[in-house]
């Protein structure tokens, strides 16, 4: 009997020509619907978006041996519940980063620059010349703050330079090489929130980092700084941020991760001008979505060929099922 293969991404996010290039390895089958129905019960691998696989998932998948992640952050994954069914997890590390890199600016210079308020001031608003134009803001001598400095963060920071701007980073480790190579200065969490005019994070989703921007965080902010959240939703107290752009505690946000998704309809966010939202599309784009089908297909193929996959997360570096 063939092995079986299990896509729980759209075919518009993982190509089938990608997928069919498993096809002399194993079956490949796209899952029929988000929880894939009775299809996980035959499965020896799966290819996952970020749906939590955690006990009652694998309790559906009795023939699992490897979890094959969508995307480079695997927080929606139980690393203890796999490692105790010996199932693998890979993540697509290393080819999104600038795709997310260039996401991360579109929405500083869209929430910056007011695009959406132009363009809608353009269709509604302009030949009536009743209403003062969005008057946006420069990025030139601005600082930027940068939380979390791995392969996504260093590629937003290498992007400012075109822009004249200070860059100023908080990580848990200090990266001497890059601060030298962007004219980049390290700072702690708090001086970072003080300082900087942007603030961009960058980190993935841990316990340490759960909830790393609260009201407190928030609060020494300058009130004319904006926070910009491209990595996962719970990295901030979304509660918390909305107070405090209601209150002008900070100026405006600019976000693609919410701590909800889909965010309700009716979500006091969405009522904001000062906030510009996409629906976690960082990595949405034809050419990132295809390197990141390839990704997981190469680490699939790894696997099926009985090699180590080399796209193991960290977690499994030293595991040997
Ligand atoms: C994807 C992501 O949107 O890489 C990640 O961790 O969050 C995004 O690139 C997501 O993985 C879709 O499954």
């Amino acid at each position: 009997m063939k092995r079986k293969v299990l896509i729980s991404v759209g075919r518009l996010s993982f190509p089938e020509d990608v997928a069919e290039t498993l096809s002399p390895l194993a079956e490949v089958i796209y899952a029929p619907s988000r929880d894939c129905g009775e299809s996980l019960n035959e499965v020896e691998v799966v290819i996952v978006g970020t749906e939590p696989v955690d006990d009652s998932y694998l309790d559906r998948a009795p023939k699992l041996k490897l979890v094959s992640r969508f995307g480079v952050g695997y927080d929606s994954v139980d690393i203890e519940a796999c490692k105790a069914r010996k199932i693998y997890i890979t993540h697509t590390i290393g080819v999104l980063s600038e795709g997310v890199a260039e996401h991360t600016w579109a929405l500083i210079l869209g929430l910056m620059k007011r695009i959406p308020q132009g363009d809608r001031h353009t269709r509604e608003e302009w030949a009536l010349r009743r209403r003062a134009l969005p008057f946006g803001s420069d990025l030139l001598g601005k600082t930027l703050g940068l939380v979390g400095l791995g392969a996504i963060g260093s590629e937003v920071a290498k992007r400012a330079l075109g822009f004249g701007m200070k860059l100023i980073y908080y990580d848990v480790v200090r990266r001497p090489g890059l601060e030298s190579e962007h004219g980049m200065k390290f700072a702690e969490l708090d001086e970072l929130l003080r300082s900087s005019d942007i603030v961009t994070l960058h980190t993935p989703l841990l316990p340490s980092t759960r909830g790393l921007i609260g009201e407190e965080e928030l609060e020494m902010m300058k009130p004319t700084a904006v926070l910009i959240n491209t990595s996962r939703g719970p990295v901030v107290d979304q509660e918390a941020l909305v107070e405090a752009l209601e209150n002008g505690r900070i100026a405006g946000a600019a976000l693609d991760v919410f701590e909800a998704e889909p965010i309700p309809l009716d979500d006091r966010l969405l009522e904001m001008e000062n906030v510009v939202v996409t629906p976690h599309t960082a990595s949405a784009t034809w050419e990132t979505r295809r390197k990141m089908a390839e990704s997981c297909v190469e680490s699939v193929r790894e696997f099926l060929e009985g090699k180590r996959p080399r796209k193991l997360i960290p977690e499994m570096k030293d595991t040997f099922f």
